[in-house]
């Protein structure tokens, strides 16, 4: 074994040999990925981290390398020494290194290895808790080892694309300081101050903020930050951001920035040429009420049609056209107590084409779908050749004229079914954008990836600055609140806070919010207002920011940035399901690695030495 450690240095990784190694020597590292007897020889098919390549081993060439062979098995770790030859009739197209072979004349057997789990192979279905519990094993799947090679290659080349454009990558620290508001902090018990917690950053947003208020000027960061958030397909409670902030710029800098870094990496890692979609280098840009209109939610998934239709003003001037479930609707903004510029409530339709032959059972189906998703259910109706409704408890109420303007509004022609939502504009949004989702995902209307036509990037800018919270009656940050608002809009600040727009973007791919940011407000005053609107207390903001409305004072000069999300980015780049799969060791849905057994109890002495009591059974 130590001649092949110590004397013989690999030459090659397995997974590149091509035909222009013929005829020469190499020495190759690896594992066993399979292993065939035939013909008196054993072929073995050595896997390493760029790929496989086929071994022979011949009794005639050297017996004991083909003793070796004998008795390995699956995921044995061996050393070979031999010769690259052509495979002749016998190559293999499927494979990278399919035109070659390499004879073995010498080998070692550094290591068994027990029968794994499960097959390690692209192809198969294993549980996802078992490949995670066993994840150095599902690491050397070939679509791991691609997707990671493909986030080392998006770092390197964000970096050089950073440096080149004159920013510095500075640490900022994980354990912070508390501060409620934002996405749940987990919190760490700090031992030499007995009662006292850090929390684990969510997102180094105060720090770059307070890097450019010395002066740094550009920074970025490619790093980890940490959200105590229930999990879906694209979130982990740890995950990384790229994260920039910049000095005396405007939104158009930030997103050159950006966009340049996109089509960057694109190309150079995907190999696809976003300019032949985009040929101003620019991505196209949508207003969040826009977004809101014809998606429902302000990460839009532009790759098929299927757009709401909104019939609030239809609905208002038709008092409702008879229906009764719409009157009263109708009613509060006939009396003022609604206003039009910001409905509280509204109504709005999807239609799905008669060419989908949806049978009544299918609507039922789709009315459980959206009762699943919080909503009453879905008023529907089937347009009819002459226009009529069918199939519709609405149909026996609804006036004719309010019945053809809503055909004429949503273009319905026969045989096409009309769905129906109204309530208040939260609710009817997320319905109607989750419904139509899962309609663009049913009907076959998303495209896979791929081509650069079907990247669909997005710019959704001018959010409002404010959201109404229903529940605490009371103005909340739609985001954060150091956003700076539009100067158009600050007269709206006092008297009308959900009329004020404001400098905070977000980026989407394929329906992903991949990124977002803002421009700051380092203007004190304006600042003092905000907070008055969100009803926070001078105290109360001292508490919570203090350091950072102490350094804005000193001297902030106008400044913004953006986070992109890293993994989500890496997934959608790399075109894996989920975000799991471009993350070495990821935790659960349930938050937990399935490997390690995190989180854990630990022992008693441990919770008194850090003065901590549980209330968990
Ligand atoms: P934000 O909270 O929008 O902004 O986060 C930026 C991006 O990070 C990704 N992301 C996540 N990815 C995986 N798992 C999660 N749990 C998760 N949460 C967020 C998303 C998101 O768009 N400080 C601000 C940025 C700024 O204003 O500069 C921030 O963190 O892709």
């Amino acid at each position: 074994m130590a001649r092949f450690i110590d004397e013989l240095k690999r030459t090659h990784y397995a997974g590149t040999l091509r035909e222009e190694h013929i005829g020469q020597e190499v020495v190759l590292f690896g594992w066993v990925a399979s292993r065939r007897d035939q013909g008196g020889c054993i072929f073995i098919d050595l896997r390493d981290r760029e790929g496989i390549a086929q071994v022979m081993f011949d009794p005639t060439v050297d017996a004991a390398a083909f003793e070796a062979a004998d008795r390995s098995r699956r995921e044995w770790v061996l050393g070979i020494r031999g010769v690259v030859r052509d495979r002749g009739t016998m190559r293999n197209p499927r494979l990278p290194t399919g035109a070659i072979e390499i004879v073995a004349r010498e080998a070692v057997v550094f290591n068994k290895s027990e029968t794994p789990p499960f097959e390690i192979l692209d192809d198969i279905d294993t549980n996802e808790d078992k490949r995670l519990e066993f994840r150095y094993l599902d690491l050397r799947r070939p679509k791991l080892q691609k997707a990671l090679r493909a986030r080392h290659l998006l770092s390197q080349a964000t970096r050089n694309h950073m440096t080149d454009n004159g920013f510095l990558e500075v640490e900022t620290p994980f354990l912070v300081k508390y501060t409620p508001g934002g996405a749940r902090n987990f919190l760490v018990p700090a031992r030499l101050h007995p009662g006292k917690f850090y929390a684990l950053a969510e997102s180094p947003q105060l720090f770059k903020q307070l890097l450019m208020v010395g002066g740094y000027d550009r920074y970025f960061q490619i790093v980890r930050c940490f959200r105590d958030e229930d999990l879906r397909i694209d979130r982990q409670p740890e995950f990384t951001q790229l994260d920039v902030e910049m000095s005396f710029v405007n939104q158009d800098d930030i997103f050159t920035i950006i966009e340049g870094l996109i089509f960057k990496v694109w190309k150079e890692i995907a190999g696809i040429d976003l300019l032949a979609k985009y040929p101003s280098g620019t991505f196209p840009r949508m207003k969040y009420d826009e977004s809101m209109r014809r998606f429902g939610n302000d990460k839009p998934d532009v790759r098929f049609g299927l757009e709401h239709i909104d019939l609030t003003e239809l609905t208002i001037e038709h008092g409702g056209g008879g229906v009764p479930m719409l009157t009263p609707l109708a009613e509060k903004y006939k009396s003022g107590e609604f206003r039009r510029d910001l409905p509280p409530e509204i109504v709005k339709a999807l239609v799905v084409p008669a060419s989908a032959n949806f049978s009544r059972t299918e609507g039922d189906k789709l009315e459980a779908v959206v009762k699943g998703m919080g909503s009453k259910g879905l008023a529907r109706a089937k347009v009819g050749p002459s226009g009529e409704w069918t199939q519709s408890p609405l149909a026996k109420n609804i006036s004719n004229e309010f019945r053809d303007a809503v055909n004429a509004a949503c273009g319905a022609k026969d045989g096409d079914l009309i769905l129906l939502q109204f309530g208040t504009a939260s609710q009817v949004h997320m319905v109607m954008a989750n419904l139509r989702l899962h309609l663009g995902k049913k009907l076959g209307l998303i495209p896979e990836s791929g081509a650069a036509g079907n990247w669909e990037f997005l710019w959704v800018v001018e959010p409002p600055l404010f959201e109404y919270d229903d529940e605490g009656k009371r103005w909340a940050a739609a985001h954060h609140p150091f956003t700076r608002p539009h100067d158009a809009s600050l007269e709206f600040l006092e008297s009308d806070p959900g009329r004020v727009l404001c400098y905070r973007y977000d980026i989407v791919l394929n329906g992903f919010e991949i990124g977002g940011g803002s421009i700051r407000l380092h203007d004190p005053d304006v600042q003092a207002k905000v907070f008055g609107v969100l009803g926070i207390r001078d105290e109360d903001a001292r508490q919570k920011f203090g350091f950072l409305l102490d350094a804005l004072r000193f001297g902030a000069p106008p400044h913004g940035g953006i986070a992109l999300g890293w993994d989500r980015l890496s997934m959608l780049l790399t075109e894996t399901e989920a975000i799991r799969d471009v993350i070495a060791f990821p935790k659960t849905q349930k938050a937990s690695d399935a490997m390690t057994g995190a989180p854990d109890r630990v022992a008693p002495e441990q919770l008194a030495e850090l003065k901590v009591k549980t209330l968990a059974e």
